[in-house]
């Protein structure tokens, strides 16, 4: 039985910063971000926007096309957590008026948790195959104003269904994993900021790519010239580039640019505009591919590489499936990117500086332009969202 992402569906804020602003704004070469990093703009989200509403509103197509009546569990992953008890994903399937007859949990492992989600969304549908699962990657990536990461951050969900009989992409039962204890990046609980060692990330990333190829490789009997299509966990589009570079020396393929750009590019012009978006990232990527790719990629195989820091690194691979165009996002996806609001440096640091209340005070918030469904306020300590749906 194949298995595999049936639906998926991407969002981010209505909101980005070029980094040519930011640029001007730190005394920089806008090249160093444009070429240096790979990436063009970032998304913020507003005030009125947090993991959950970007989440919903990742899996709002999936509700009107009525593809979550058959979810029996709802994984939500994600690092930017609201509450140390309640799952973010609670809320989600409130909003989405989902049956209640569901499993809601949440996952994280620093960007990793999205594939743990899809790996663990797969042993649930081998079990119960007329049964779905819905696996969410939502995150909000921020650093420190002034910081090295701070041109990488970003924000957006994806919206996974995960079923028997996939009509996007069939995933192959073989997976290299990986776990090691590094402090490459992580948030401790007193800080809305990560704290990461840039250079070290970068290194610890391509580390456990080797490792993870190794062993896929050792199971599959599978070379680099197998593959069609490669997507990485996207933190900027050029550590994926250099990460496949790598890759291909150690095995002995080495590419040229023109190879390097016909094996990624489809799968990073999606997050070049959109930033880091930690646990969806990789995904991102995917909807990229799948979006955006000319050819018709059907029976390709697609390498994946997901990690997370801290870390969990993990190679696996799917097989595009006949007809999946019929079921993409695309259009939605492209008016979603073309009609976002440009902030001014000034707009990025007053919303970067409100950060959400922690005084457990009461706060309605204004209303910016968000998906279907926005973060409200806060009331006797609890998070209120409204639909926007009529
Ligand atoms: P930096 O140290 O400021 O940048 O930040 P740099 O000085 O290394 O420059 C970057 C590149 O731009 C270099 O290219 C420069 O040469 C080039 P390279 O030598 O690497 O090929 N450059 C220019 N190019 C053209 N014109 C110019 C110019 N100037 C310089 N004028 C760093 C880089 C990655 C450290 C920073 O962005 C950072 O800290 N980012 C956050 C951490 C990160 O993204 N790590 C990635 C791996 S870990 C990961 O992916 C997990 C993560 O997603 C979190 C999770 O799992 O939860 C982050």
């Amino acid at each position: 039985m194949k298995i595999g992402i049936d639906r998926l569906s991407f969002y981010t804020s209505n909101y980005f910063v070029d980094l040519k602003t930011l640029a001007e704004a730190r005394s920089v070469d806008p090249e160093k971000y444009y070429s240096g990093i790979g990436q063009e703009k970032m998304g913020i989200p507003p005030p009125d926007e947090d993991v959950v509403t970007l989440a919903a509103s990742a899996a709002f197509p999936l509700m009107k096309d009525g593809e979550l009546d058959d979810v029996e569990l709802l994984l939500f992953a994600t690092e930017s957590g609201i509450d140390q008890s309640k799952a973010a994903g609670i809320y989600v399937h409130g909003l989405l008026e989902m049956s209640s007859r569901c499993r809601t949990v949440e996952l994280k492992q620093a960007c990793y948790s999205g594939t743990a989600g899809l790996q663990l969304a797969i042993g649930f549908v081998a079990r119960n195959p007329g049964k779905k699962a819905l696996v969410i990657a939502s995150d909000i990536a921020r650093y420190e104003l002034g910081s090295p990461g701070e041109s990488t951050q970003g924000c957006g969900a994806v919206a996974m269904l995960v079923s028997a009989d996939p009509r996007l992409l069939a995933i192959d039962p073989e997976c290299g994993y990986h776990t090691e204890d590094v402090m490459d990046f992580w948030r401790p609980n007193y800080r809305s900021e990560a704290l990461v060692d840039g250079k070290y990330s970068t290194m610890v990333y391509i580390h456990t790519l080797l490792e993870t190829w190794k062993q896929y490789a050792g199971l599959t009997g599978r070379a680099l010239a197998d593959f069609d299509h490669f997507c990485y966990h996207i933190p900027f589009t050029k550590m994926a580039e250099k990460a496949h570079q790598k890759l291909a020396r150690k095995c002995k393929e080495p590419v040229d640019r023109e190879q390097l750009h016909r094996l990624l590019e489809e799968s990073l012009r999606y997050s070049r505009v959109t930033g880091n978006c930690y646990s969806g990232s990789m995904y991102v990527g995917l909807a990229s591919l799948l979006d955006t790719a000319e050819a018709d990629l059907a029976g390709r195989r697609i390498g994946l590489y997901s990690y997370g820091s801290g870390c969990v690194g993990e190679f696996f691979s799917g097989v595009v499936q006949p007809g999946y165009r019929d079921f993409l996002y695309a259009d939605q996806h492209r008016n979603l990117l073309e009609n976002r609001t440009e902030l001014t440096y000034q707009q990025y640091e007053d919303i970067f500086n409100y950060g959400v209340p922690t005084d457990g005070g009461e706060y309605v918030f204004p209303q910016y332009k968000t998906g279907p469904f926005r973060f409200s306020g806060i009331s006797q300590h609890k998070r209120e969202y409204e639909s926007l749906v009529d």
